[in-house]
């Protein structure tokens, strides 16, 4: 029984895999709350479980403003920002510990708790690198964190390793890799087709938001090459990447796919869908902090073809359970579906090996222990 009264603190209203871990994480703390910037999908999951819940009344819409956005751009939020963090800082001083669950929570968090002086948290679910923040974020999110972070909890070595590298001090580290718990149906992959309305051939799909850098356009190129090959698209642009979802649609026309490409849009149903494909892509051009499909995939017990950055070839493995492929390459990852669809029973053995490694090393008991181990010692730290 947790008793420690947490402040999580996320800038969305929006459920990403950020807030899917949130979610969980949240779970049996009654004496805890949620602070969201905006409202949206996160706040109403929260307050259906019995969270206490509460919404800046200033943050509506700050979720679809892009994290690659200049400060010019920014400009007419800081009215807005500064009043959340009055917000923030009102509501941290019934808290004991607070818990950023997102970059732009924690920079907010920071600042709203430099008088309430909380054990501050940051659950840094993104790899700190010019592919993904401009120069001045980067530069003021390890000052702030150097400054003002009693822990910064990440998913994987390399999110790890970008942070150290960005300027992050090595001793805030906690390497906590994502957990999850999800358990395959016992119902064969034709019964399942038939149930979702999907197609009966060979089928591939890719799981996640609908962003530039989560790399759908790399599956669409790498399809064209394949004829008698389905994929479906599943997800949406949850963060104001809509220009983004609209490209995807032309490439699907441009390289006459539509017979084969199926937009399915965001679904609540991913496990069932995956374990109905021949093959999970995780096409990412940009370094992945961790992927949760990933592990969703090994424990459905499907082939997975991720591309070789970030946190995958560490969760793979490094090939022994999945393949990798370079990031962006087209060619590359058309040849490795090839080869797995062609002959599928010679992964049998990889396909074993996945489901064990995710079940021990992602286990949703394992990263929920650490996590609250850690909000044990920094809030008793505190107390001291
Ligand atoms: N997801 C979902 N519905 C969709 C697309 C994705 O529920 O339509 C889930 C997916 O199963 C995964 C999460 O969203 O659990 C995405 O997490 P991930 O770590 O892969 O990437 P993120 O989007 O957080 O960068
Ligand atoms: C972020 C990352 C993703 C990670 C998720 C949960 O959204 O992009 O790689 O799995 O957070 O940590």
């Amino acid at each position: 029984m947790s008793t420690e009264r947490v402040l999580f603190v996320d800038h969305t209203g929006q459920i990403g895999g950020a807030e899917l871990i949130l979610l969980d994480v949240v779970q049996g703390r009654k004496d805890s709350s949620v602070f969201l910037f905006e409202p949206g999908p996160l706040g109403q999951v929260l307050a259906e479980r019995g969270m206490s819940v509460v919404t800046s009344r200033r943050g509506h819409g700050l979720g679809q403003f892009r994290r690659d956005s200049s400060w010019l751009e920014a400009l007419p939020l800081f009215g807005r920002l500064a009043a959340i963090t009055a917000e923030l800082a009102h509501v941290a001083r019934k808290h004991d510990v607070l818990y950023a669950n997102s970059q732009k929570a924690f920079v907010l968090s920071a600042i709203a708790n430099i008088a309430a002086r909380r054990p501050l948290i940051w659950h840094l679910h993104d790899i700190i690198s010019p592919a993904h923040f401009g120069a001045l974020q980067r530069r003021m999110q390890i000052f702030l964190a150097n400054r003002f972070a009693a822990k910064v909890v990440v998913p994987s070595e390399a999110a790890a390793a970008a942070f150290i590298e960005a300027g992050g001090r090595r001793s805030l580290v906690e390497v906590v890799p994502n957990g999850l718990a999800v358990e395959p149906v016992p119902v064969s992959r034709e019964e399942l087709r038939q149930r979702l309305g999907l197609p009966s051939g060979p089928l591939v799909g890719v799981f996640s938001r609908l962003a530039r850098w989560k790399g759908q356009h790399v599956l669409i190129e790498a399809l064209a090459e394949l004829p008698d090959v389905h994929g479906i698209i599943v997800g949406d642009a949850l963060f104001g990447e809509q220009d983004y979802a609209a490209e995807l649609r032309r490439l699907v026309t441009e390289l006459c796919l539509g017979d084969r490409v199926h937009f399915l849009g965001h679904r609540s149903d991913v496990p069932l869908l995956m374990q109905a494909v021949d093959a999970m892509v995780h096409p990412s051009i940009d370094p992945e902090p961790f992927g949760r499909t990933l592990v969703e995939a090994m424990l459905a017990g499907v082939p997975v073809i991720a591309t070789d950055a970030g946190a995958a070839p560490d969760i793979l493995e490094h090939g022994r359970a999945g393949l990798l492929v370079p990031p962006g390459d087209a060619r590359a990852l058309s040849e490795a579906l090839d080869a797995v669809l062609a002959q599928p029973e010679f992964l049998a053995p990889q396909l074993d090996y996945a489901s064990r490694r995710a079940r021990t090393h992602y286990s949703l008991a394992r990263m929920l222990d650490s996590i609250g181990l850690l909000i044990r010692n920094v809030g008793a730290g505190a107390a001291v």
